[in-house]
């Protein structure tokens, strides 16, 4: 049997199948069985402007890139259950980020070094090809391995091009994985995910010159936070002259404002020196401070925007949707920008070409409930700028219906954000050490009484952006109303809209 878990005690997430003949999983079968099968899923509750597989189950997105003439979005995919299962490759092409186009299925799990999956990685272009990185897995080890296209569609695997055997002494051979590959300096580099054997999290550095041969470099970053287990997915990207590396620890320890999931996703801002792998950090916070955002990885588009993509979920949580043929999707693309250091985001700007039915208010006062004419809607884009006035604190009820809503929360006296779908209408599970999948609090840094939000849904989604991308939540909301109210509230005063303008995003 397939199983996933994470050890109640070290966090160590095991992934392994001991049953399993493998001849059965191949790309061919695969899109057979996608053809056969996208029919069947219901569409009432999927995204209509999110990457979101056909079919089946996705988690982290793989080979963000932008390679032979396109950009392509990769994914672990298991296409035959809404479970996570034998990891194959799904894949995207866009041109916007926001329509995308299913391609095929890249790689299967079809060989006896990848028998049990075919793990997160990336993709690079070299000579007019496209190289995809991936861990192969089989039983306990995790190689990275490589497979090669002239076309960007189909994939021939060349195997595996660093065994774990290869790391020094001090890392684990069974927590290896999640290759990143970019190029500076003449040089690739790849980052992986790995633990030292003490059992913290690490991220190590390989570098070649051809792609095919790989020299261990070092040792980038350590945890030096108890109780930390690997770190995943790694990231990558120079920004200002600032290199800033993305990770996925898990166990993480949490704090009131910050890292309330057992899976977060941290950057990093400081200096990687290539030559010793050695990263000096000046600082570092969480990316995302809602419940569902994971796996973050970046891509330099060619008109020299970061563009960010991550995915919108994560483990430990109930798929309200398995029952409806698919589970997990992709949050809306993000460009990264630095400003003092920090990591500000903001979506893509082709989104605003999908904007239609502008609806616009200016100095609207509220106090205890306001519904404004012509704004509400699941699939919209929302930009409202509050002067906190003499209120405590202010609500936004979205995915509003009779009795069931989503809210975000701004309060004044700790100037944080509090997103909460316990009023929603259905129940998530979490992992144990988590305090509740409902309700997680972000902390601002300014505070001039104002405070903005630009607010995307789409049906069952919502990616808020606050104070133009100084933080940023991501939260699934599934109500079974579904409602499409949007209201504000004001408590212990008056509150006012000093502008506010809604769109109904459309494809
Ligand atoms: C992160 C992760 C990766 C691994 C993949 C397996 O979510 O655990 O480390 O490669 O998922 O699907």
């Amino acid at each position: 049997m397939i199983h996933e878990h994470l050890h109640e005690n070290n966090n160590e997430r095991v992934f392994s199948d001991t049953s399993r003949n493998n001849a059965e999983f191949t790309v061919e079968r695969a899109e057979e069985y996608i053809r056969e099968n996208k029919g069947n899923v219901a569409f009432e509750r999927r995204l209509t402007y999110h990457a979101t597989p056909p079919v089946g189950w996705t988690n982290d997105p793989n080979g963000f890139c932008f390679a032979v003439g396109k950009y392509h979005l990769f994914f672990q995919f298991h296409p035959y259950s809404t479970e996570w299962g034998p990891m194959h490759w799904g894949h995207f092409v866009t041109e916007d980020f926001i329509e995308w186009q299913w391609v095929k299925t890249a790689i299967a799990p079809d060989e006896e070094y990848d028998k049990d999956g075919c793990f997160s990685g990336s993709s690079i272009e070299k000579d007019g090809k496209q190289y995809i990185f991936y861990t192969a897995v089989c039983g306990d080890r995790q190689n990275q391995a490589e497979a090669v296209s002239e076309d960007g569609v189909a994939f021939e695997k060349k195997g595996i091009v660093i065994s774990s055997d290869k790391l020094p002494e001090g890392c684990s051979v069974h927590d290896f994985r999640d290759p990143y590959v970019f190029r500076k300096n003449e040089k690739y580099h790849m980052l992986c995910g790995s633990k030292a054997s003490d059992g913290d999290g690490q991220v190590v550095l390989f570098e070649s010159d051809n792609l095919d041969s790989w020299r261990f470099v070092g040792v980038v970053r350590k945890d030096d936070k108890p109780k930390s287990g690997i770190y995943e997915c790694p990231s990558f990207f120079t920004a200002m002259g600032k290199d800033v590396l993305i990770t996925s620890p898990q166990g993480y320890v949490t704090e009131k404002y910050r890292y309330g999931n057992v899976n977060s996703s941290i950057y990093s801002v400081g200096q990687l020196d290539l030559n010793t792998g050695v990263f000096t950090a000046e600082s570092e916070d969480e990316i995302d401070g809602g419940l569902d955002f994971y796996a973050p990885q970046t891509l330099a588009a060619p008109d020299g925007r970061i563009i960010m993509t991550a995915w919108m979920q994560m483990w430990g949580r109930t798929m309200p949707t398995a029952s409806d043929g698919w589970a997990g999707s992709f949050i809306l693309p993000r460009e990264l920008y630095l400003k003092y250091g920090k990591l500000y985001q903001s979506p893509v700007k082709e989104i605003e070409k999908y904007r239609r039915n502008g609806v616009f208010y200016k100095n609207v006062s509220f106090g205890e409930h306001t519904a404004l004419n012509g704004v509400s809607g699941d699939k919209i884009e929302l930009n409202v700028t509050f002067s906190i006035g003499n209120a405590e604190k202010i609500e936004v009820r979205f995915f509003e219906g009779e009795n069931e809503y989503a809210s975000l929360f701004y309060s004044g006296s700790d100037n944080s954000v509090t997103f909460d779908r316990s009023k929603a209408g259905t129940e998530i599970s979490c992992d144990p050490k988590e305090k509740d999948a409902y309700v997680r609090s972000v902390k601002l840094s300014g505070n001039d009484g104002e405070i903005s939000m630009r607010i995307f849904l789409d049906v069952t989604s919502s990616e808020v952006f606050i104070n133009g991308g100084e933080k940023v939540v991501t939260n699934n909301v599934y109500t079974n109303e579904k409602g499409k109210g949007v209201s504000f509230r004001a408590y212990g005063g008056e509150a006012k809209i000093l502008f506010l303008e809604k769109y109904d995003i459309e494809l």
